[in-house]
């Protein structure tokens, strides 16, 4: 199982946080997690413990290229001595890991974000089914350690392609609650969702992190379930979710100024033509990072973070992603 380095470090010696809530942290070592995966270990400065975290939580990492990646953290939240973040070499990706990988070196010193979660973990359910895919994993190792911690019943399944990318080290295959999948080693079969859900007790909690086609499986045979009780990871949105159509004002309480957004234009895009340093990463709606407060008027919410409660108090947006229902919408920017 995971790594508990037990913190000796007092818990009320936490690091500083600047400006633009992130602290900065060495990258003090790169461990080896299973093919085409590193376990990316991250402490501050100082010595210090890392701000506190929840089983499901993610930072933001800040590259020295002035991009902002999240990546979930794999460690346990009792150990405050460090993030160990999980990343994945995405050769097609938009550069992120790659960039970690090639250019980021044991020793660099990166600013790294407050933790936040929004693949939270139900601490007081009876029964826990957790199901993984790939990298998917890396949230799901905080969350079973917390469970294990609280001895709370749970069933994980985790599934991967080929041996060699199982995060071995991270998992204890000899626990009967742990499921390993190698599809490689099952002619080929995908792990059976539907069979899993359809076989988990009515009151569990169901939670999956994977690539897009286990989380539309892992919803269709949710669809019976609870709403509340189902819980998703997506590391990527579906479509370009972007919203577009319409024009409308957006006026910013903050800034005081007043803009129009275009028909064809994105209210990013229109946020960033008139020179508004709006705080972005994944521009897909699933990440939190542009999170806005809306002062008036109804937000065309395109975003997977939301509940469908939140969409609907209409107190905040993601702004990268979403637009207006209403002519003129006011923002606290
Ligand atoms: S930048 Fe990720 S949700 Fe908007």
């Amino acid at each position: 199982m995971l790594n508990r380095i037990p913190s000796r470090i007092p818990a009320e010696m936490q690091a500083p946080v600047d400006a633009n809530g992130a602290i900065h942290m060495r990258l003090t070592a790169i461990l080896y997690g299973g093919e085409g995966t590193n376990l990316f270990e991250f402490r501050t400065l100082d010595g210090r413990s890392v701000p506190k975290f929840t089983a499901g939580a993610h930072v933001d990492v800040n590259l020295p290229n002035g991009t902002i990646r999240q990546y979930s953290i794999a460690s346990s939240q009792a150990d405050r001595s460090r993030y160990l973040l999980g990343i994945k070499l995405e050769e097609q990706g938009r550069g992120g890991s790659r960039f970690l990988y090639e250019q980021v070196r044991v020793g660099s010193v990166l600013k790294i974000g407050l933790p936040r979660n929004n693949f939270a973990l139900n601490e007081n359910a009876s029964s826990s089914v957790l199901i993984a895919g790939g990298i998917g994993i890396t949230p799901i190792l905080c969350m079973i350690d917390r469970l294990q911690a609280l001895g709370r019943d749970f069933r994980l399944h985790y599934a991967v392609r080929m041996r060699t990318e199982a995060l071995l080290a991270e998992i204890d295959e000899g626990d009967r609650r742990i499921h390993l999948h190698v599809d490689a080693e099952q002619d080929g079969r995908l792990l059976d969702i539907a069979a899993i859900i359809a076989g988990a007790p009515p009151d569990a909690e169901l939670y999956c992190c994977g690539p897009a086609p286990m989380l539309v499986a892992f919803e269709a045979a949710c669809a019976g379930r609870p709403s509340a009780r189902v819980h998703l990871e997506r590391f990527s949105a579906p479509d370009n979710v972007a919203a577009s159509d319409g024009a409308y004002t957006v006026e910013l309480a903050k800034s005081k100024r007043t803009l129009t957004v275009r028909p064809g234009q994105t209210l990013l895009q229109a946020l960033q033509a008139a020179g508004l340093n709006v705080k972005v990463s994944c521009e897909q709606g699933i990440c939190g990072t542009c999170e806005t407060r809306v002062l008036a008027g109804i937000p065309d919410h395109r975003d997977m973070i939301l509940s469908e409660e939140e969409k609907a108090s209409n107190e905040t947006m993601m702004v990268c992603c979403g637009a207006s229902l209403t002519p003129t919408l006011v923002l606290d920017l």
